[in-house]
């Protein structure tokens, strides 16, 4: 545990990568499982996850992303998008994955598709992709601390304008939003952020216990 806390105290939203330093294949791969396994409501994962290592696509999102350097500096640029369709057919796959993952029969799991089915289907559109929304943010968290454990930099980014981002990367075509970013890679030297101390709230402050 000291030495996840400590990963957390040395991580920072890193504004200055060093372009020249690229994380290797098995770092990503690791990210990306972390990502994979990360929890979601129901188990849904009703999100999708682009990894950006194109650098004029980097180039054409960095305008719209309050012209902020990590976009195009940073070794990767991970954007997570939400599904704008939360409909049967995302929680019908998921009972699919589950029948053939654990070996059940489908006419088993039945009847919590239906109860899924009874809690999302009446949500308004825009309440479902709120709610697909929310869920890319857990895995953003565990990504950045994972990160963290291996010494990769990170910084998360809300800073862009989504639909610009969701036009440059064809995204409605794909039933996709964009909802948050998260460039990683390595901190540049020069970066003086990396020497701020953390604000945080207090421990008495943060907690109600009741
Ligand atoms: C969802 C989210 C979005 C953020 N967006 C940006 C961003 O666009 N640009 C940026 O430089 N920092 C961004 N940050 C970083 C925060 O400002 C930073 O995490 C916070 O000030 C705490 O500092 P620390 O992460 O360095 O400890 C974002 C953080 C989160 C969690």
């Amino acid at each position: 545990m000291n030495n996840y806390i400590e990963s957390l105290q040395w991580r920072y939203a890193t504004k200055k990568f060093d372009a020249s330093k690229k994380i290797s294949e098995e770092d990503l791969n690791a990210l990306k499982e972390v990502i994979r396994l990360s929890a979601s409501s129901y188990g849904l994962q009703p999100y999708k996850v682009l990894i950006i290592e194109n650098d004029d696509i980097r180039k054409q999102l960095q305008p719209v992303s309050w012209g902020q350097s990590q976009i195009v500096d940073a070794s990767h640029l991970i954007i997570f998008c939400n599904e704008i369709n939360v409909n049967d057919d995302l929680i019908d796959n998921y009972l699919e994955n589950v029948s053939n993952t654990r070996g059940v029969a489908i006419e088993e799991l039945k009847d919590y598709g239906d109860f899924m089915k009874s809690k999302i289907t009446p949500l308004t559109s825009d309440a479902k992709i709120n709610w697909a929304a929310k869920q890319t943010y857990i895995a953003l968290g565990n990504l950045l601390s994972a990160a963290a454990q291996l010494k990769i930099d990170t910084c998360p980014i809300e800073g862009f304008e989504p639909d610009k981002y969701d036009e440059i990367l064809g995204l409605k075509e794909q039933g996709l939003k964009s909802t948050v970013a998260a460039a990683i890679g390595y901190r540049s030297s020069e970066d003086k952020t990396q020497f701020f101390a953390k604000v945080r709230k207090s421990t008495q402050e943060l907690f109600n216990t009741i």
